[in-house]
């Protein structure tokens, strides 16, 4: 008998989250939707379940570790094992100047965007390692790149997005430094830039939909093992950190 591989997505129960879950799934890879609402979970479930795709919600709210940790003791006990973790959970896109930004907002949205992933790697840790080949994407964003936000030339100089862009270049970093220290071991972490995308959090806005930005999540959620760890990627390929 063969186990299909397991896959938990954080914040999947909309957006570009969820449409990765659906990509997933299409695969025969067996899907746990990560939600903080655990009715907003099961509804993202059913969608998939309706699609063939094998799925299951599990409540977890990345800002509370209380919760990452019950939901890391749900699985174990119910599936004892993870093949792939996708840290997509994200707030805060909200222009605010950084000789202004409120700390309470700062506070909040690096406590979601950037503890909140990585206290979920931490803790999901253990299990990515009995894996044959564990995988984690770290749903990053270009707001996230010092090259770009450097770069007077580039199109989101003045987007000045403070609290977001602070959150995921904390991010890039947990990336780069776990990535270090899993060398030598089966497990892979990756930053992604989705790209831009009419999601809630855009308000509808953007250049792509949650299709064509779901894609490159999940090309490195199944890298293989002579693929990267450590990088920082668009679907074009390696962007700057
Ligand atoms: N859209 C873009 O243009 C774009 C570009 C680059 C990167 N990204 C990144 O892509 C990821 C997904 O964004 P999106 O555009 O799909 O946004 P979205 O539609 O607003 O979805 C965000 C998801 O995160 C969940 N979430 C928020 N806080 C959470 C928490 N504390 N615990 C668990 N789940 C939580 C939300 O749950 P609720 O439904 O309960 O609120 C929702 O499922 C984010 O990390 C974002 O930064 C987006």
């Amino acid at each position: 008998m063969t186990t299909s591989l397991l896959a938990l997505i954080t914040g999947a129960n909309k957006g570009i989250g969820f449409e990765a879950a659906r990509q997933l799934g299409a695969q025969g890879i067996e899907i746990l939707i990560g939600a903080r609402d655990s009715q907003r979970g099961q509804e993202a479930v059913a969608k998939l379940k309706d699609e063939g795709v094998s799925a299951h919600a599990v409540i977890i709210d990345v800002s509370n570790a209380a919760s990452i940790k019950a939901a890391a003791a749900t699985i174990t006990r119910d599936f004892g094992r993870l093949d792939i973790l996708i840290n997509n959970a994200g707030i805060g896109l909200d222009r605010l100047l950084p000789s202004e930004v409120d700390i309470a907002h700062l506070r909040e949205v690096l406590e979601t965007n950037f503890f909140g992933a990585l206290i979920t790697a931490q803790t999901f840790l253990p299990l990515l390692r009995k894996a044959a080949a564990g995988r984690i994407v770290n749903v990053s964003s270009m707001l996230g790149s010092l090259f770009h936000l450097s770069d007077p030339q580039w199109v989101g100089h003045q987007t000045l997005c403070t609290s977001y862009s602070i959150s995921k270049t904390a991010l890039n970093g947990f990336t780069a430094l776990l990535s270090a220290e899993l060398v030598g071991t089966t497990v892979k972490v990756n930053s992604v830039e989705p790209g831009y995308t009419a999601t809630d959090m855009t308000k509808g806005n953007g250049l792509q939909t949650v299709e064509q930005a779901a894609k490159a999540i999940v090309k490195y959620a199944t890298i293989d093992a002579d693929g990267p760890s450590g990088g920082y990627f668009d679907i074009h390929g390696r962007i700057a950190w």
